[in-house]
């Protein structure tokens, strides 16, 4: 039978919830979901499976698998008049914008799936997300570059079919890469959830005055966005190309260690994991993979993250501050190696993150948490009378 895990009194009392989905000791670098550690889940498992995991806190049998995997299939194109929204953005719209807009607009469209209530309807706005993420994020990148939307296929998988919309033009088909969607998909699973981070804490506090799943998830992907949260992978990549050579690297690690000066190194340091994140280890390896495949190990940003890694794990101010790199370290190499824009990254990370978001949302409503009101000190004056604007 499963253990138990034991907690000490005082981290207890700073729990703002208890969870089923996910376990992190940030001490030991460790990540499970489900009780199954994400190497071995983004090793063996594929995106929907560890969707299904999340949702019901196991792994599917092979029937459920099918049924769940046609049900996502089913349920992958959106509602055509969602094309007009996309079109009343400038082209230049950061995709991000975008997708807190449609997915919000959701909630407009799907009147079948906003009772939260109704355990049907919880379940037909999960599947709805899971299956119509892919789908929107590719519209916002064609937008974003002046090309015609690409319907979802039914004959291809969900990673596939997500690099399909993203890459095919009526022009020609797009020769899919078996190793590239493999990547995508495993990029995927291992930023499908990540207990109380603070997109999915949003995600629950919103969901617990009982708005619906859309504009939940829609709160959740505008905390992602910030760059010390889901828009640090962006960050990273900023980052390196500012470094540009290997031969300015310890110019900004002299500015991240400075603490006048407000420069971090992007895709180092988590507020839980004082230890390797698990997930950057697994990301490392599908970076060394991709870029092996398309023949770039040569890259020079990758030749600079490499040696800014080193510098992190040798460094004693690093190795101090317990900051290794984390998630969005490595993830920003691949997925600019796949050819997709940095713009993109972000809304990446929110595709994969969805699952999460609604299985946190999901329990929180299953468990009829009540709504959520954080309290605070309070530090400003004491009671005082008015002064009239004469008297100021
Ligand atoms: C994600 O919460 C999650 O689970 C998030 C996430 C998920 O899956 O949802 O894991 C995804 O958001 C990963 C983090 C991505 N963000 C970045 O890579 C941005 C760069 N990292 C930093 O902004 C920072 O490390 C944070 C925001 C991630 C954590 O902030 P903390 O908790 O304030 O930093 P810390 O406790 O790790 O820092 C300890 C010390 C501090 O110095 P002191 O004040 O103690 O002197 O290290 C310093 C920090 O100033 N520090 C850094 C640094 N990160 C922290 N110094 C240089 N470079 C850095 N990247």
């Amino acid at each position: 039978g499963q253990g138990m895990f034991t907690y000490d009194p005082g981290f207890v009392s700073t729990a703002a919830c208890e969870s089923k989905i996910t376990y992190i000791d940030g001490g030991k670098g460790v990540l499970l979901h489900g009780g199954y550690p994400i190497e071995q889940l983004a090793n063996e498992s594929d995106f929907l499976e560890t969707c299904w995991l999340l949702w019901n806190g196991e792994l599917p049998t092979a029937a459920e698998k099918e049924a769940f995997v046609e049900k996502i299939t089913m349920h992958t194109m959106v509602h055509d008049q969602m094309a007009s929204f996309f079109k009343g953005f400038r082209r230049d719209a950061h995709p991000m914008a975008i997708l807190c807009g449609v997915v919000g607009a959701l909630s407009a469209f799907y009147h079948d799936s906003l009772d939260i209530t109704n355990e049907k309807h919880r379940n037909i706005s999960a599947i709805r997300l899971i299956a119509k993420m892919p789908t929107l994020a590719a519209m916002a990148y064609k937008f974003s570059v002046g090309q015609p939307f690409v319907y979802p296929r039914n004959d291809l998988n969900y990673s596939e079919n997500f690099l399909n919309m993203m890459f095919s033009t009526p022009c020609e088909d797009y020769q899919i890469s078996p190793t590239l969607a493999k990547a995508m998909d495993k990029i995927f699973i291992l930023h499908a959830d990540h207990e109380q981070n603070a997109s999915t804490s949003t995600v629950r506090l919103a969901g617990s005055t009982g708005t619906n799943p859309f504009a939940a998830i829609a709160a959740g992907i505008s905390a992602l966005w910030g760059p010390s949260h889901g828009g640090a992978n962006e960050a990273v990549l900023d980052m390196l190309n500012e470094i540009g050579d290997e031969s300015r690297i310890d110019e900004f690690v002299a500015k991240a260690k400075d603490k006048n000066d407000p420069f971090r190194l992007m895709g180092f340091g988590h507020r839980v994991y004082k230890n390797f994140d698990p997930r950057a280890k697994v990301m490392k390896q599908t970076a060394d993979e991709v870029l092996g495949e398309l023949g770039l190990d040569n890259d020079p940003l990758l030749k600079i993250a490499k040696r800014l890694e080193q510098i992190a794990l040798e460094d004693e101010y690093f190795v101090e501050k317990k900051l290794y790199p984390n998630v969005d370290f490595y993830s920003g190499i691949i997925l600019k190696a796949m050819g997709i824009p940095t713009s993109m990254f972000t809304v990446i990370f929110a595709l994969g993150r969805t699952p999460g978001w609604i299985a946190h949302w999901n329990e929180m409503i299953a468990d009829n948490s009540r709504i959520g009101r954080p309290r605070q000190l309070y530090t400003g004056p004491t009671q005082r009378d008015f002064t009239p604007l004469d008297k100021r």
